[in-house]
């Protein structure tokens, strides 16, 4: 079992969601805290409740979309003397419009924040990486990784990317652990921050996420699944059995896919 204790996790999109849902499943086992995303309002008020658990926590301003502010974070990390034993790349956003719809800017968008940030912030903390004689990166992806989907064509490919570079990744480095969190439906604000197609927010909230997990049962389960050093952990409700569905009978995955709604 993985020792939590006296440690340091380091959390991306920590502000909201699972990210803050899982902030509290760290502090409850007396981790560390280092909290990081865009809205720093959120992040201290995540940090004070992290800190009334007994846990010490810190705030770090973050943009993925800006390798500028990535720098930021790891200096921040190494000036502090800070050495995270976890990485929690949970940041990230949605969107909704068709494939012709989205402009090629949404495109990038969505792979430079889903994908590309988590990609340059693993490159430079590799110096934490390469010799810590064991690390763990928890990678929050999507069942909609796991194959395409209506009205996410840029979201589905950066989730998608997630997996195979997290995964050549603990390939090469053993002393890596690597655990793909793949969450369905949970009810966060995810469906408000999504892009439409010219890249302006969405802004509601759909029944999908609406009825979807607890968020706070979704971070139970997913840092269980951290804690047994799992590859990886779907987590969510019936649109489960879409994974399964897509799996053993591709054929009616495409038929039901084309019916479920997106929303
Ligand atoms: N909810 C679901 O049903 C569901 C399903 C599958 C996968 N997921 C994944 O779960 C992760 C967390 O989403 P959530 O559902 O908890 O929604 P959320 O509350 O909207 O959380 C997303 C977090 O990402 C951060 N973020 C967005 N853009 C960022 C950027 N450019 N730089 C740094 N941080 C950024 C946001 O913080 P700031 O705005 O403060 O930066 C926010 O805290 C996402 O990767 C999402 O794709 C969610």
């Amino acid at each position: 079992m993985v020792e939590f204790k006296d440690k340091l996790v380091l959390i991306t999109g920590a502000g909201s969601g699972i990210g803050e849902a899982l902030a509290y499943q760290f502090a409850q086992k007396g981790t560390n805290v280092l909290l990081t995303g865009r809205r720093r309002a959120n992040l201290e008020k995540v940090k004070v409740e992290c800190e009334k658990m007994g846990v010490k926590g810190y705030v770090c301003e973050l943009d993925l979309e800006q390798y500028s502010s990535i720098d930021s974070l790891v200096e921040y990390i190494d000036s502090n003397g800070l050495n995270p034993n976890f990485i929690v790349l949970n940041a990230g956003i949605s969107q909704r419009a068709l494939t012709f719809d989205s402009d090629f800017s949404v495109d990038q968008k969505l792979m430079n924040t889903n994908y590309f940030g988590s990609v340059y912030l693993i490159k430079k903390l590799r110096h934490h990486l390469i010799g810590a004689p064991k690390a763990h990166i928890a990678v929050n992806t999507s069942i909609s990784g796991l194959f395409g989907f209506p009205l996410r064509s840029a979201y589905c490919a950066s989730k998608r990317a997630l997996f195979g570079f997290f995964e050549s990744l603990a390939l090469e480095y053993p002393h890596i652990k690597v655990t793909f969190i793949i969450p369905g439906r949970i009810r966060t604000e995810i469906s408000r921050s999504a892009v439409l197609g010219d890249g302006s927010k969405f802004g509601e909230m759909d029944p999908g996420q609406a009825n979807g997990m607890d968020v706070t049962k979704c971070a139970k389960i997913a840092i269980k699944a951290i804690a047994k050093e799992k590859h990886k952990k779907l987590i969510g409700g019936t649109e489960l059995l879409m994974a399964y569905i897509y799996k053993y009978t591709p054929w009616l995955y495409y038929i039901l896919a084309r019916k479920v709604s997106a929303h």
